[in-house]
């Protein structure tokens, strides 16, 4: 019964795709919006991008043609229900269709053609759909024959930019919040994930919670930085793809970047700075297991800081026996 109800879900929003990306073709103004964030009609077709009509019930009334109850249209996510009555829950905005590794349409994120809020609205939770389960793009990255790699990042828009120059093996979170289950999605895939979220503070605390998340399901993290407040799709519509895979190339081992984020704000010329910096380093150096890195990270900060190497090992052991 239950298996039945969402078949039928999976048909119902390959439906619902189906009519937004028509919509799509036949709207000069989501057309434009898209040609203007430098999207190209190749990436249109693939991603199966669409439009939803500035309509109360546009698609309501499409589906119900086709032969689909309201309420299959509520269990799939895509009307609401008020005491006025029942409406599109997609209107006046961008479609993008989020599909399992089967490559079926679970659910939707939807974006305002401007500036007004919520800038994105999502299917919520279904029978077919739970959010922290799925990553966006991944049907299509495990089509890679040589997968060596995936990169992790925010944004709907990131994830189709960096499709449409070339790198296939981009998925993403859907916001910021990664979980356990994305971490043991991405592990059948791949053990090397790069993590490339937006350089502003909650991408930043997201990618600081991302690595924890990842490292603890066993895979190897690096950390490629977009330097000053933009995400990959701005970064890459301002400095082009080659900067952007020079990113790639730079991007920090794990420890380095929990590092980098200790320093952050801090002058380590400042007495108080300096002794606050020393022993969140040497907390990020206390978890590391093998000897060798601990060796190496404490002399770096050693010679950072002044501090006597001696003195930093002590912290570094005395932590680990409290950690154990
Ligand atoms: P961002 O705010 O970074 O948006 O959210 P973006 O992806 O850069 O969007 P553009 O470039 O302005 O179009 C990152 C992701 O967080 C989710 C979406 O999945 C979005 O792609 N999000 C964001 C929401 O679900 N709802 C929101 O209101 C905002
Ligand atoms: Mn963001
Ligand atoms: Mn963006
Ligand atoms: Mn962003
Ligand atoms: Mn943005």
């Amino acid at each position: 019964k239950n298996k039945d109800l969402k078949e039928k879900l999976y048909k119902i929003n390959l439906e619902a795709a189906r009519y937004f990306y028509n919509n799509l073709k036949s709207s000069k103004i989501a057309l434009n919006y898209l040609y203007s964030r430098g999207i190209d009609n190749k990436i249109i077709n693939r991603f199966g991008l669409g439009y939803s009509l500035n309509e109360w019930d546009a698609l309501i009334k499409h589906l119900k043609n086709m032969g689909y109850s309201e309420e299959e249209m509520s269990l799939a996510g895509l009307l609401v229900k008020s005491e006025k009555g029942i409406y599109d829950r997609f209107r006046n905005r961008i479609m993008f269709p989020i599909f399992d590794v089967k490559g079926r349409v679970i659910a939707f994120g939807g974006r305002v053609l401007d500036d007004s809020k919520p800038k994105y609205l999502n299917t919520s939770e279904t029978l077919v759909f739970e959010k922290g389960k799925n990553l966006y793009g991944l049907n299509y990255v495990i089509k890679n024959k040589n997968l060596e790699n995936i990169i992790v990042v925010e944004g709907y828009m990131d994830c189709i930019k960096l499709h449409q120059f070339g790198l296939n093996n981009v998925v993403a979170s859907l916001g910021t919040a990664l979980t356990t289950d994305h971490s043991k999605l991405l592990k059948r895939y791949t053990n090397n994930i790069y993590i490339c979220y937006d350089s502003d503070a909650a991408g930043q605390a997201a990618t600081l919670r991302g690595i924890e998340i990842l490292e603890s399901a066993g895979l190897n993290v690096k950390v490629i930085i977009v330097p000053s407040g933009k995400d990959p799709d701005e970064f890459v519509k301002n400095n082009g793809i080659d900067e952007f895979k020079k990113l790639i190339k730079d991007a920090l081992f794990i420890t380095d970047y929990r590092i980098l984020k200790a320093k952050e704000g801090k002058n380590i010329k400042n007495q108080f700075d300096k002794v606050k910096y020393v022993n969140e380093v040497v907390d990020v150096i206390s978890k590391l297991k093998d000897e060798v890195l601990v060796q190496h990270y404490s002399e770096k900060l050693s010679e950072e800081t002044g501090i006597s190497l001696n003195v930093i090992i002590d912290k570094v052991n005395k932590n680990r026996t409290n950690i154990t």
